[in-house]
């Protein structure tokens, strides 16, 4: 079945082809004698143009035939342009010069179309988008940008696939749809075109979202170990998570990784999704909802219970504060406020006023001094160590930095809370400068023996700590 647009081009091509002829036979009937006269080369020039005419519809008659129907029908698919236009170009001025010749044969056509302009713009025109594909192609093969295998995505729609091959007309891409695309040299030479080239390490961003209350180390831990090994992930480059935003309603994440067949993004991107959404469940982790989620958290009293007898005994356990009683541990560890640090956070840096300390309850910190303007670590803290007790007891700015090696949380002890203790029992502050005393002392133990104590240290020490604390 024709289509409309087939049939509206025969309908036109009937219309014209009467047209002209009627005209032509019309022009003939009455001005056969002039043509002959001595006027005869001006008056058969519309014989020339109705002739050119015919011979020009004809021609595309012979090529509608030829290219759509014969071509077609033996090859299975259409006739390249060039050669259509090739052919007509042809067909077209063989008739036109036997045209010429008849009505005027005794003008030398050679040294007309050498010096006619008027060929060069039929040409051009009859050309002009065959000739800058042509040309479009050239420089694509010239300049190599891609080659067949690549991934490309090109032109204002996006087109998106592998390139399958790049002809004197244009690049076929096979898209994820398994569709063949082709884009037009000439319009691929004035669009930007991504390529992603089959011999380079290509990478892919992947993106999630979890909740605020998810820690942000072990989502980094837990994504990437469960996606380096997934099929078709390369292992020269280890994936890399990052936070992209802290948004309205979720932690957004980027997970950036590379690919061994870049071709193969589609489903690799889903195997990660997976696999990121099974290490999620099995860590405890949580996706956010693209949605505004008002929590309402009720707390069992007996995890409250818990949680506090956690820090209780946490506390209980550091031996700066083995003077005090239960009750006053209770006291502390209520007074006690939790904290939270990322890998390679500075918790306290030295040269700083602090008043207060604190005591590992999860994790690693590292104690680093300056020497020659270079940190040097002098010692790692872990669960039940404690910092910064200088500078709660005695006020003096902080004598190191202290960086936490892994995500770590610690319990900070304000000053407040040690002045209260000290308000209802001042004999507190000798066994605690004691016990601090005791504790530099085996810091110390290169210069001397752990368990000889200074008497002057602790002395001076008390006195420190009287001062800081306003007690008598
Ligand atoms: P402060 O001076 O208040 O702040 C830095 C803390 O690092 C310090 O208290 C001590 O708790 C700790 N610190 C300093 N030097 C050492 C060390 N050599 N070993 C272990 N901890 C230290």
């Amino acid at each position: 079945m024709p289509s409309p647009k087939q049939r509206r081009r025969f309908v036109t091509f009937v219309v014209t082809t009467i047209v002209a002829a009627g005209a032509l036979y019309a022009y003939l009937s009455l001005f056969e004698a002039q043509t002959r006269g001595p006027m005869g080369n001006f008056y058969r020039i519309p014989i020339l143009i109705l002739g050119a005419l015919l011979a020009y519809i004809g021609v595309r008659a012979v090529n509608a035939a030829l290219f759509d129907l014969v071509f077609r029908l033996r090859r299975g698919y259409e006739a390249p342009t060039l050669v259509r236009n090739i052919f007509t170009l042809i067909a077209f001025a063989i008739l036109f010069v036997i045209i010429f010749k008849a009505e005027y044969s005794d003008v030398n056509l050679g040294a007309l179309f050498t010096t006619s302009a008027i060929f060069g713009v039929i040409i051009g025109l009859a050309l002009q988008d065959t000739l800058g594909n042509f040309f479009a192609g050239i420089s694509l093969h010239a300049d190599r940008p891609f080659q067949v295998g690549d991934v490309i995505v090109v032109g204002q729609q996006k087109h998106t696939g592998v390139v399958e091959g790049i002809t004197w007309r244009a690049i076929k891409i096979r898209t994820f749809q398994n569709h063949l695309v082709l884009v037009s040299n000439s319009n691929a030479a004035r669009e930007p075109i991504e390529v992603a080239p089959r011999i380079n390490l290509n990478a892919r961003l992947v993106y999630f979202g979890t909740l605020y209350s998810d820690s942000p180390a072990k989502t980094i831990h837990i994504v990437r170990e469960a996606v380096r090994d997934a099929d078709n992930v390369s292992q020269r480059i280890t994936p890399i998570v990052r936070i992209r935003n802290l948004g309205d309603s979720a932690i957004e994440w980027e997970l950036k990784y590379w690919l061994d067949d870049y071709a193969k993004y589609n489903d690799t991107d889903a195997l990660v999704r997976q696999r990121i959404w099974y290490a999620l469940r099995r860590s405890g982790l949580t996706f956010a909802f693209p949605t505004r989620t008002v929590h309402v958290e009720r707390k069992p009293l007996s995890r409250v219970a818990t949680a506090a007898e956690g820090i209780t005994d946490r506390l209980a356990a550091v031996d700066v504060f083995s003077p005090l009683s239960a009750d006053e541990i209770q006291r502390l560890a209520g007074a006690a406020i939790w904290h939270v640090f990322a890998p390679g956070e500075t918790l306290i840096r030295a040269g700083d006023e602090g008043s207060s300390m604190f005591v590992v309850h999860n994790g690693r910190v590292q104690v680093q001094v300056s020497e020659n303007g270079r940190p040097r670590p002098v010692a790692v803290l872990s669960e039940g160590d404690f910092f910064g007790e200088m500078g709660l007891f005695t006020g003096e700015p902080r004598t190191a930095d202290v960086v936490a090696l892994d995500e770590t949380e610690v319990l900070e002890i304000r000053h407040e809370s040690m002045q209260q203790l000290f308000e209802t029992n001042p004999s507190l502050a000798e066994s605690i400068s004691w016990t601090i005393a005791e504790r530099r002392a085996a810091l110390d133990a290169s210069h001397r023996e752990a368990s000889q104590v200074s008497i002057e240290e602790s002395a001076g020490l008390l006195a420190s700590i009287k001062r800081f604390f306003g007690l008598r």
